[in-house]
């Protein structure tokens, strides 16, 4: 790879989470129930796995279903399930042929039992894949994920023998390596569809440093031009992680230079 092309790729952001909002707005619209929009949102998630292949993305997680959706109406809730128990299925060969590895994060333990079926198919069908991880967070929560990662550390700390030192050290990387999520890269870019500006609990940890871009098209009607605005507007930001701007600058500059040494 040349050291231009090094270049372009800083600016290929490696995680991009999605909040896949206004499904029920888009059907609305269109005079159809909400879950059709549901249904024509998991046609998006669908295309949405090939725009990030080819714009050479390494993980998108996309907010299936939050700790606080269990509040809808049941009816909702079930066709969701069925949504996913029916789609996932599907998708399989297609992960298959595309080296694409599925995973979740959330509590999906109470879902029913033919969604976790699927779940279980497509993770271990796909376990393999290496070229893109596609996360759907279900059942997820981003404090939630916390609190457990908390609770596990507790847990351990009461095993501990100084416990003074086990408190005294504890760090963010380690609380982190409480939260059990093997794999997860830090988020660069989340975006949130359907003109809502909000995080709604996705992300909490791992968006400490995210890009945060947000898109006024219904997720129904979400476009591979829609996703490659989202990106360019990515590439032009400058990613300081609390340096100076100075910093950021300097070290653009040595880095593809040491990289082409
Ligand atoms: C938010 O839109 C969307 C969801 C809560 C569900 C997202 C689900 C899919 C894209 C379909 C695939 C299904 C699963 C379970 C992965 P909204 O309903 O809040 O829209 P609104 O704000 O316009 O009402």
């Amino acid at each position: 790879m040349s050291s231009s092309e090094d270049q372009l790729n800083q600016h290929v952001p490696q995680h991009v989470a999605i909040i896949m909002d206004g499904n029920g707005r888009w059907a609305k619209a269109q005079g159809l129930s909400r879950l059709e929009g549901h249904k024509q949102g998991a046609k998006r998630l669908r295309d949405v796995i090939q725009w990030a292949l080819d714009a050479g993305i390494k993980q998108v997680s996309l907010y299936g279903f939050s700790t606080e959706n269990w509040k809808r109406p049941k009816l909702e809730v079930a066709g969701l399930m069925t949504l996913l128990a029916t789609i996932l299925p599907l998708e399989i060969s297609r992960m298959q042929d595309k080296d694409v590895r599925f995973l979740t994060l959330g509590d999906t333990s109470k879902f029913p039992w033919l969604a976790r079926k699927a779940l279980e198919k497509a993770k271990n069908a796909t376990a393999k894949n290496t070229t893109m991880d596609l996360i759907l967070c279900l059942n997820y929560g981003g404090q939630q994920e916390i609190v457990d990662g908390v609770r596990r550390f507790c847990l351990s700390w009461d095993e501990a023998e100084d416990k003074a030192k086990t408190l005294a050290e504890l760090s963010p990387e380690i609380l982190y390596s409480f939260m059990q999520r093997d794999g997860v890269l830090p988020v660069d870019l989340l975006i949130r569809t359907g003109g809502e500006k909000r995080i709604s609990n996705f992300h909490l940890w791992d968006a400490a440093y995210a890009e945060l871009y947000f898109s006024d098209t219904n997720w129904p009607a979400y476009s591979r031009d829609d996703l490659t605005q989202a990106l360019d507007d990515y590439a032009s930001r400058e990613r300081r992680f609390g340096k100076t701007s100075e910093q950021v600058q300097i070290e653009e500059k040595v880095i593809p230079e040491e990289k082409s040494a």
